[in-house]
């Protein structure tokens, strides 16, 4: 663990009430990232829950003063995108690159927008901007290892979080987050934009318009050759360049886990209403061996001395597989494959007892052996288009971010935050998302043994009700600039 961040989190775990006789660790070992795996060792570890989240909607906030906190690829795009959001101002940016926040606040004046006063310094300047009276959300587009950190900060601070995805490494990190939403009534809002991509969407809708029947079976994955990113270095340290910052998602390939779940599983779960009337109940991992990423690595370190560091090294294997069965009895299948030449897939399969819908390699759907043609499908897609996507679809294709779906996200996470509804996606359904990756990693370890997922909700999601696109309360945000947009970003491939 990077050194500043232990002592960082040594502080914080000192000022933050029941946790602060934790442990808290990032993973060196799979016994410690899964240490609280249940709901009676999370007790026994003092998380013993003060106030149900589910459905819980925080106080209206007309304006909503947003704070980033790294501005790298994906945060400065979350910038840009808050910049065309009505009720937002962007009050607050931190990063440890002075090239980033400057590059924040070129797209704040050619918004013409005011500035943005700036956090830079250390690794733990973000807990200054968390603790002044500056801002009502702090956006989290970090590396992994500074997700929880930040996110908990800010919900101390007094502000809701929305944190990148993965969002949590450890199970600790997951009920971490809990834990702090419900004794400070924050929000953590888990950012999986694909929740929000134009088919997810459609078959949400179909799903909660019962066209699926009962739901059986999901499968999604996260199959995206990341060759260019993992091996191409910033050209410059001070920029990042499209590549990772110190190129930091290079270490996370040390880890034999699933280390970036969500993609795939937050649309399923949604559909299936995890933690909404079902949850996840248990899992089992499978990974295969590295077949190419040492390859690659003993490549590169003859042209770059960086990449020594990694050579001899174990590296993760290039497929890892999730099989989860719910409490409900459905079974959900997961991949994750970041280093084979194939094409890019999130899978996105839906089987029901009525209805069956696939997004990659080719997006259709069925009932029974017939296949929807074009005419058929564009029947079924005007019908159960959901309100948010009437909307905003067409500005947010405009706008952009992955097609368009990372601008849905943000405007609906405002949206919610101005009318004082129940976010989409809590700090449970973050929890219960990211804790994939230790769970995973212990069952990858242990011949594919099952874990058991915890019920992060603790009974809440008996009760809890389905995420609601109807927009009947909210959809009152508006848009700014809009003929300022013009996205030329590539289509729904995070
Ligand atoms: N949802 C998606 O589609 C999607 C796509 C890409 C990346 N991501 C996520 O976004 C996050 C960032 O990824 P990226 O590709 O932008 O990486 P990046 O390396 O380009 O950006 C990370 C930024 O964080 C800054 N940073 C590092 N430590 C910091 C600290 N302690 N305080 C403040 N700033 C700090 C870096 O300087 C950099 O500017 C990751 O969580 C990643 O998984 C999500």
């Amino acid at each position: 663990m990077n050194k500043n961040r232990r002592s960082f989190i040594k502080e914080l775990s000192l000022g933050v009430g029941a946790v602060a006789t934790l442990p808290l660790v990032s993973c060196k070992t799979t016994k410690e990232a899964v240490a609280v795996k249940d709901n009676k060792a999370a007790e026994a570890k003092g998380f013993t829950g003060r106030f149900n989240m589910c459905g819980y909607a925080a106080p209206k906030l007309e304006t909503v003063r947003v704070g980033f906190v790294g501005i790298g690829d994906r945060g400065s795009g979350a910038v840009k995108r808050m910049s065309f959001i009505e009720g937002v101002e962007i009050t607050a940016i931190c990063d440890i690159r002075q090239a980033a926040l400057d590059g924040a606040q070129k797209i704040l004046s050619d918004a013409a927008l005011p500035k943005a006063k700036e956090f830079i310094g250390s690794d733990t300047a973000f807990k200054e901007m968390c603790d002044s009276n500056l801002v009502d959300l702090v956006y989290i587009a970090t590396p992994w290892e500074w997700h929880v950190p930040v996110a908990v900060a800010a919900m101390e601070g007094n502000k809701h979080a929305a944190v990148e995805v993965s969002t949590a490494k450890t199970m600790e990190e997951c009920w971490q987050i809990v834990e702090t939403s419900e004794r400070t009534r924050k929000h953590c809002v888990i950012l999986e934009n694909c929740c929000y991509d134009f088919f997810e969407m459609l078959t949400l809708s179909m799903a909660q318009n019962g066209v699926f029947g009962d739901l059986i079976h999901g499968e999604g994955a996260y199959i995206h050759d990341l060759d260019y990113w993992l091996f191409n270095k910033p050209k410059d340290e001070k920029m990042s360049d499209g590549a990772y910052t110190k190129m930091w998602r290079m270490y996370e390939n040390e880890r034999m886990a699933n280390v970036y779940p969500t993609h795939g599983l937050g649309p399923i779960c949604q559909a299936m209403n995890v933690n909404r009337g079902d949850r996840l109940d248990y899992l089992t991992s499978i990974m295969s061996n590295d077949f190419t990423l040492e390859q690659r690595i003993k490549e590169k370190a003859k042209e770059d001395p960086f990449f020594e560091k990694f050579v001899g090294k174990k590296m993760r294997g290039n497929m890892d597989i999730q099989l989860i069965r719910t409490i409900k009895g459905r079974t959900i299948m997961i991949q994750h494959d970041v280093s084979s030449p194939r094409p890019y897939s999130r899978i996105h399969m839906l089987s029901g007892t009525k209805c069956f819908a696939q997004k990659w390699p080719k997006q259709h759907l069925a009932f029974g052996h017939h296949i929807l043609d074009k005419e058929e499908f564009k029947d079924i897609e005007e019908k159960y288009t959901p309100e948010i996507i009437r909307r905003v679809g067409a500005m947010a294709k405009k706008v952009g971010g992955h097609g368009g779906m990372d601008f849905v996200m943000d405007w609906r996470l405002i949206d919610c935050l101005r009318n004082g509804l129940p976010v989409d996606m809590d700090v449970y359904d973050a929890a219960a998302w990211s804790c994939l990756t230790p769970l995973s990693e212990w069952s990858i370890a242990n011949r594919s043994a099952p874990i058991d997922i915890p019920d992060f909700t603790r009974g809440g999601w008996k009760t809890n009700k389905p995420v609601d696109l109807s927009l009947s309360e909210g959809g009152t945000t508006g848009v700014r600039n809009i003929n300022k947009a013009n996205d030329k970003g590539q289509l729904g491939m995070e």
